[in-house]
């Protein structure tokens, strides 16, 4: 009798079919949770075609010696947990059941997991500034580049007082396997960011013409020279009334 429950369970499961590949980042050093369905029965899960744990009837499992201490196995039924995932742990991860008719596997479940570190940091240097200033608007030309290791992008921006615009647009450059590294403007700052589908690392200068920041500053200068000025008037009225309110008292004290 049991027989045949089982084998209607695996005909449910054929006439499932097989399932779509999921795709999955992961930082290295992080875990993963590879599910699969839990009506499933006798479940392989291999590796890139290296079979890793093998689930009896009875419950048990039986574990590749390569992975043990490597993987958890999650309350859910065939589910496995893989830990502290390392770049050579990318690969195609798949849950399969013998076919009872044809012969063959059937996937339950795939993944296709792609392990990353952090990107290597990046630097942002102003190269060069080109200053125009006439009737009174400022405008220059500023080349950045935007580096990181092994690989660096330089861009142009042209600028009117702080409004940029950045020469053919976002610029763009692929790193080492999945990285990319990117210069462009965000909210009116420039940004060079280097990025992996896990992490990035991003720095960002606000941009300005030098005549510009010159004017702002002088503007500045002459505000605080007339708060001074204002506050030394009104120190020296309250200094002379003073001075006249003592001797006229002085002066009654003596009348009377
Ligand atoms: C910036 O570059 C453009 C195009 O090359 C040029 O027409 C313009 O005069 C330059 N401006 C400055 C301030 O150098
Ligand atoms: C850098 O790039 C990543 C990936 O595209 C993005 O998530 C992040 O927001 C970017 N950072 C900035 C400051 O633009």
């Amino acid at each position: 009798m049991s027989i045949f429950v089982i084998l209607g369970l695996l005909v449910c499961i054929e006439a499932q079919g097989s399932s779509a590949v999921t795709t999955v980042f992961v930082q290295k050093g992080d875990d993963l949770i590879l599910n699969v369905g839990p009506k499933a029965y006798f479940v392989k899960w291999k590796f890139n075609e290296r079979v890793i744990v093998v689930f009896d009837t009875e419950g048990g499992r039986i574990i590749d010696p390569g992975f043990t201490g490597r993987i958890e196995f999650p309350v859910k039924t065939f589910s496995v947990k893989l830990k502290n995932l390392q770049e050579a742990d990318s690969g195609v991860y798949a849950a399969q059941v013998s076919r009872i008719m044809g012969g063959g596997m059937l996937t339950l479940a795939e993944y296709k997991v792609t392990v990353q570190g952090p990107v290597s940091p990046v630097e942002l240097t102003v190269d060069s500034v080109d200053s125009v200033f006439s009737r009174g608007s400022d405008s220059c030309n500023l080349t950045v580049t935007c580096s990181t290791q092994h690989s660096h992008i330089s861009s142009t921006f042209r600028c009117v007082s702080r409004t940029c615009s950045q020469e053919g647009g976002e610029q763009s450059e692929l790193t080492t396997s999945g990285a990319s590294l990117h210069v462009y403007l965000m909210y009116g700052a420039i940004i060079c960011n280097h990025s992996n589908q896990v992490t990035n690392d991003f720095k960002r200068i606000e941009p300005f013409c030098p005549q510009c920041a010159g004017s702002e500053g002088s503007s500045a200068g002459t505000s605080v020279y007339l708060v001074k000025m204002v506050v030394f008037s009104v120190g020296l009225i309250i200094m002379v009334f003073a001075v006249i309110t003592v001797h006229l008292m002085e002066k009654f004290k003596k009348h009377k």
